[in-house]
């Protein structure tokens, strides 16, 4: 009898935990309507595979969701199973994460773009799997361009210096909170991304250059701070120097700004229902600078499985279905994230949801990388030293010159003998 309530007892607690299955917590995202997009696609694989998935909040930043999760793994701690990872995090992370080589089927490797797989290949590793890519873009108010007799986006800086300015000045009679250009420019990991493609465009190099060489005080890069501060005060509000992506969106989707930088999420944000910019936003290539050519920040985010986590074999079948092709499309078209897989640029529902993945594919694939491979540990504090530098170029406390001469000698501090 003993034995018969024992067996009941232990097939019932089985019973359970099968129906029940496990609990993963999931670390995504906050920008946007990224959280409500996170939730949406790890219900679908909860529900599909009887498992559950608790969605966690998330800093809005780049910089400070790194500075959590780093405390948060260098106490080994078990409590995240699924991390969303920046593009730049594999060389600081990498090593509290899962290899997913074997647990991602190889079919759905093979339709990644290669060079994002590899950014997230450690020594042989597939540390992340790419989820959605980043390229900075602007974007611009196609009723107001039309008002003021112009045909197309600016093609350098120098013409959506003078658009903008005009624009602005014809706009603010009738609503005083109208500016320019709307971007990035708070002292975070954002500003090295805005920052970064402004001296780029210029010719001035992306800081640090694969070889290990550290360009960054260089005439045509200080050329492309000087440019980007001219635009505070004058095109741009002072407070864009507290602007993350968020604080951007706001501006233009209240329609208080002509143009913008952000990535593209920011296409279907202010799309929605109800944005008082929807059917007004056009999308073109950031401009050139003075003899340079468009340049766009890469960026983008990728799912990894804690290395501690208790619930690996689970945690890695949701990686590999929110990665996959279904999921990939679904994003591109409710909330205008870039897919990771070739394939999806050419789906005729993706494009005609969001038709710039199409017309600017170039942008995509030739975005430009910031130096977190070559420097690798060692990154946040190349980023920190530039972004710094920047934003007190951009508050008038330095010159572009000292300042990026000042950014110079301590990322040349930072990386001592070697990187
Ligand atoms: C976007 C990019 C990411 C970058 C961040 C900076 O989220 O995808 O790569 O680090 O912006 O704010």
């Amino acid at each position: 009898m003993k034995k018969i309530v024992c067996m009941a007892v232990i097939t019932a607690l089985l019973g359970q935990a099968h129906a029940a299955g496990v609990t993963l917590s999931f670390a995504c995202d906050s920008v946007g309507a990224g959280y409500q997009e996170c939730k949406k696609g790890a219900d679908a694989w909860a529900k599909k595979t009887g498992n559950t998935v608790k969605v966690m909040q998330v800093p809005k930043e780049s910089d400070q969701r790194l500075a959590l999760y780093q405390q948060q793994l260098g106490a080994k701690s078990s409590d995240v199973d699924v991390y969303m990872v920046d593009t730049i995090w594999p060389g600081m992370i990498g090593k509290h994460l899962k290899d997913l080589k074997s647990d991602i089927p190889a079919a759905q490797q093979a339709k990644i773009f290669p060079a994002m797989l590899k950014n997230d290949t450690v020594n042989g590793k597939l540390l992340a799997m790419p989820w959605y890519t980043d390229a900075g873009m602007l974007f611009y108010r196609t009723d107001l361009l039309k008002k003021y007799g112009y045909t197309s986006a600016p093609k350098t800086w120098d013409e959506l210096q003078a658009m903008a300015s005009k624009i602005q000045a014809g706009e603010k009679k009738a609503n005083p909170k109208f500016v320019g250009y709307v971007f990035q420019g708070k002292n975070y990991e954002g500003l090295t991304c805005s920052a970064l493609e402004m001296i780029s465009s210029f010719g001035g190099g992306s800081i640090v250059e694969p070889d290990g060489k550290i360009t960054i005080n260089n005439p045509k890069a200080v050329a492309g701070i000087k440019a980007m501060a001219n635009m505070v005060g004058t095109i741009a509000p002072n407070a864009v120097t507290t602007y993350g992506e968020e604080e951007a969106r706001q501006v233009f989707q209240s329609g208080n700004a002509m143009f913008m930088r952000n990535w593209p999420y920011a296409y279907a944000a202010g799309q929605d229902k109800g944005s008082p910019v929807k059917d007004k936003i056009g999308v073109a290539a950031l401009p050139a600078g003075t003899g340079g050519k468009p340049a766009a920040t890469l960026g983008g985010w990728q799912l990894a499985v804690n290395n501690y986590s208790k619930h690996p074999k689970e945690a890695a079948s949701l990686v590999a279905y929110l990665t996959g092709a279904e999921e990939q499309k679904r994003r591109a078209i409710e909330a205008s994230y870039n897919p990771t897989m070739p394939e999806l640029y050419k789906d005729p529902d993706v494009l005609k949801a969001t038709p710039f993945f199409g017309s600017l594919y170039d942008v995509f694939v030739s975005a430009v990388a910031r130096p977190a491979t070559v420097t690798g540990l060692k990154y946040n504090q190349v980023s920190n030293a530039f972004s710094t530098a920047v934003y007190s170029a951009l508050t008038k406390r330095s010159t572009p010159d000292a300042a990026l001469k000042s950014a110079a000698s301590q990322i040349s501090r930072a990386k001592g003998r070697s990187w």
